[in-house]
Order: C-alpha cells, then sequence, then structure tokens
C-alpha cells in the first residue's frame, strides 16, 4: 500500500501550520480548508431562503441537496432522504428516540425493552433513559471488568422477544475497542428488535458502509470528522417512514428526512461537509486508487489506518514500558479492533496533573469521563479526574508524538 503523503495532507488544514500538536482530536478534529471555504462561499454567496422560483434561491436548493448526496455517497446510504442532518449527535440521538415515542402509533409502549451498553458516551443512553417515561424497560449491557469488552454472551442474556432496541457505539471513545457492530446487529435482528450506532468514535478512522454495518440507525458527528460542528444521522427507509413528523403539522410523514429536521438543516455547514468527501476521494487518488468515489474513500481510509497504528504502538509501546501506568483499552495496536484513541491512567500522578504538564508545551489532550461517565464511574476512575486521554488522527506525525512521549516522561513514574 502507498503510504500517505503527510506534507500533503497536513497542508490540508490551515490550523496545523502553528505550534499547536493536536493529540485531542476525539474531542474534536482541525477542518479542512476546502470545508471552510466552502461555508464561507455558501455564506457569501447563496445566503437565501431555498424553495423560491428565483435563480439564487434555486441555486442554493441544488447546494444543499448536493451536499446530502455527498453524504449519502460517504455513508452509503441507499437512498439520500434517509440522511438526517441535525446541530450534533446528542441531538439527533434525542430527536430519534423522542420519535419513536411520539405520533399515532408510537413505536416504543410499556413494557418494551430497550438495551444500551456500559461503555457509551452518554449521548446514546440518555434518550434511551427516558423512554422509560413511555414506560419502557431499560437494561444495561455491562463491560467486562477484565477484558474491558462489551462480550456478545451478555448480550444474549439480555435479549428477549420485547427487545425493541439495541444502542451501541462502534468504537468506545474511551477505550478505543471496535464493537462487532454487524454480528451484534444479526443478533438483535433475530430477536425482532433494531440497532442504533453511535459512530462518532469510529468515523475519522474508518470508512463508514451502513448497509455493512447492518444497523438500523447510525449517527456520527462531522467536527470529529475533519468538518464543521455538525452532524448526521442515517435512518433505515422503511423505519424513517415508519416515524412521526416532529415538524410543523403540515410537514406529513412522509416527508423525508424533512420530518426529522424541523427548523430545517443548516444550509452553510451541510454545504461545507462536500470538502470531507471530496477530500476522502482526492486523497484515494493520490494514493493511486482509479475506482469509484468510495473505493477512493477505502484506499484513503485503509492509508489512515496503517499511518495512525503506527502511531499508535509508538505511544502504546512507551506506556506499556512504564510500570506506573494502566492502559484501559486494549494495550496494542496491532489488530482491527482498535482505533487510536488511547486512554491511560498513571499510579502515583493525578490525570490533571499530566495534562497540565502538557499544556506547557503546547500539546494538546486532555482528562476527565468524556461523557461516559458510567464507564469511568464502574471502572472505579472518577474519583482520580478520570483518565488521561490522547486521540490520534491522521494528519499526526512521529515526531509529534515523539514530543509528546519526551513530555509524558517528565512526570509519568
Ligand atoms: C462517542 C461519542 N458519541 C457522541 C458524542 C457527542 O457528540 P455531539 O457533541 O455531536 O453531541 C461524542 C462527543 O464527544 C462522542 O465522543
Amino acid at each position: 500500500m502507498t503510504a500517505l503523503d503527510l506534507n500533503r495532507i497536513r497542508a490540508e488544514f490551515p490550523a496545523l501550520a502553528g505550534d499547536t500538536v493536536f493529540l485531542d482530536n476525539a474531542g474534536g478534529s482541525q477542518v479542512l480548508k476546502r470545508v471552510a471555504d466552502r461555508v464561507s462561499d455558501y455564506l457569501l454567496s447563496s445566503s437565501v431562503q431555498l424553495g423560491a422560483s428565483y435563480a439564487a434561491s434555486v441555486t442554493a436548493g441544488e447546494k444543499v441537496l448536493a451536499a446530502r448526496r455527498a453524504v449519502a455517497t460517504l455513508i452509503n446510504a441507499p437512498y439520500d432522504e434517509e440522511v438526517v442532518m441535525g446541530g450534533a449527535t446528542t441531538a439527533l440521538m434525542f430527536v430519534l428516540t423522542q420519535a419513536l415515542r411520539l405520533g399515532p402509533d408510537p413505536q416504543i409502549r410499556a413494557g418494551d425493552e430497550i438495551i444500551v451498553t456500559e461503555t457509551d458516551h452518554e449521548a446514546n443512553i440518555g434518550g434511551w433513559m427516558r423512554l422509560r417515561e413511555a414506560g419502557a424497560v431499560v437494561k444495561l449491557w455491562p463491560v467486562n471488568r477484565e477484558t474491558l469488552a462489551l462480550d456478545l454472551a451478555d448480550l444474549d442474556l439480555l435479549l428477549s422477544p420485547r427487545t425493541k432496541w439495541v444502542a451501541l457505539t462502534w468504537a468506545s471513545n474511551i477505550l478505543g475497542t471496535v464493537n462487532p457492530v454487524a454480528e451484534v446487529a444479526r443478533r438483535v435482528h433475530a430477536v425482532g428488535g433494531r440497532v442504533c450506532v453511535d459512530a462518532v468514535a469510529y468515523a475519522p478512522h474508518r470508512l463508514v458502509d451502513v448497509q455493512a454495518s447492518g444497523a438500523d440507525v447510525v449517527v456520527f458527528s462531522f467536527y470529529k470528522v475533519f468538518g464543521p460542528h455538525y452532524a448526521v444521522m442515517w435512518v433505515q427507509r422503511e423505519l424513517l417512514l415508519q416515524l412521526p413528523s416532529l415538524n410543523h403539522y403540515f410537514i406529513g410523514a412522509d416527508v423525508l428526512p424533512y420530518k426529522l429536521q424541523p427548523g430545517n438543516v443548516n444550509y452553510e455547514l451541510s454545504y461545507g461537509c462536500i470538502g470531507i468527501a471530496d477530500y476522502l476521494v482526492d486523497t484515494g487518488s493520490a494514493l493511486g486508487s482509479d475506482g469509484t468515489p468510495r473505493q477512493r474513500m477505502q484506499a484513503a481510509f485503509d492509508a489512515f489506518e496503517a499511518h495512525e497504528n503506527a502511531l499508535a504502538e509508538q505511544l502504546l509501546a512507551y506506556l506499556r514500558s512504564k510500570p506506573g501506568v494502566r492502559l484501559i483499552g486494549r494495550p496494542a495496536a496491532d489488530d482491527a479492533q482498535r482505533v487510536p484513541t488511547i486512554s491511560f491512567v498513571p499510579a502515583a500522578v493525578a490525570p490533571e496533573a499530566v495534562v497540565r504538564h502538557l499544556d506547557a508545551f503546547g500539546i494538546g489532550i486532555r482528562w476527565g469521563d468524556f461523557y461516559a461517565k458510567r464507564l469511568i464511574e464502574k471502572l472505579n476512575l472518577h474519583e482520580r479526574g478520570g483518565v488521561v486521554r490522547v486521540s490520534i488522527a491522521h494528519y499526526n506525525t512521529p515526531a509529534e508524538i515523539d514530543r509528546l512521549i519526551t513530555h509524558l516522561d517528565e512526570v509519568l513514574p
């Protein structure tokens, strides 16, 4: 496989020209210039309301539809109308879960069972928990405290003919573990349930394929995938048609996806997202791929994965060599079940002290529970302030990881 041309890659992100080492990418990634340019272009040339007959409005409408098309390609959605856009993953999860309890024929009724995991970000738990107000029974899929995995055998114990939904993360934003989503979907569908996947921590590292995922809903945020503060929720068409409209009374349940986008999408941010898809296609082409747009995107992600694994292993090897450090997640990057989001706790130093030490050298990492509060509490890590998290992106360099390690070594026992 051809290696990534890091100079070419980094030139796409103006912020990387500065001195900061960005290693909090799972919190928010840097933004592509071509995304910012598109946002600016839209605002300065197309800020009109959509749906009118004059030319500027028609052009603006075409731009927004082109954005939905680009996002559909990015996630391999069979139909553009399955692409629901909104402000954030958390907001879209509330839209979905509330839609499930509303309307003339609510999907969730008293006694229905929902399974959420102990490793998820609260975005894919809280909305589901609120369905208890509609009489749902919410069960917790526990993390295995030894391996830090979600065991399929534990899922099997929780599944029942009453299971309506299982909500899980594709990759944990603390552990970095990639979950076997397609296998989970197979088991859940076998009992007649549906699956909602949080792909926020996964999408910056692997090409999302909603069809191959087997899930019914897949959600993630573009500000972690080199774009603006914005998010997408893919909802499988038949399910989407069954959901009620959360929009005005005259926007019917057959108006996809507008019925779940009250107030409409953000036009300029949607348009900006085309830049993410273009960047991935162009990166694949530069790597020698001459296939379909998605094949080129896959080539880009294959190269990202190889590069990220090398960087992750550089850091993990160092952390493994420190007897006073406990890794919270899989210890090696040499398998396919990990993204380069690396968390750890030092025995003798507070996570906050480690991070503040690195602040002084312009290295951006952070500590905390990262809103995966239930996981941090289950592992008894909350009293010391959670974990230190280093989250790598494909634009990071071996020299940056070296610099991180040099300064970590000044504080880690
Ligand atoms: C795994 C995961 N899910 C969901 C979210 C929430 O995303 P948003 O800020 O778009 O609501 C985050 C944010 O950190 C996350 O890491």
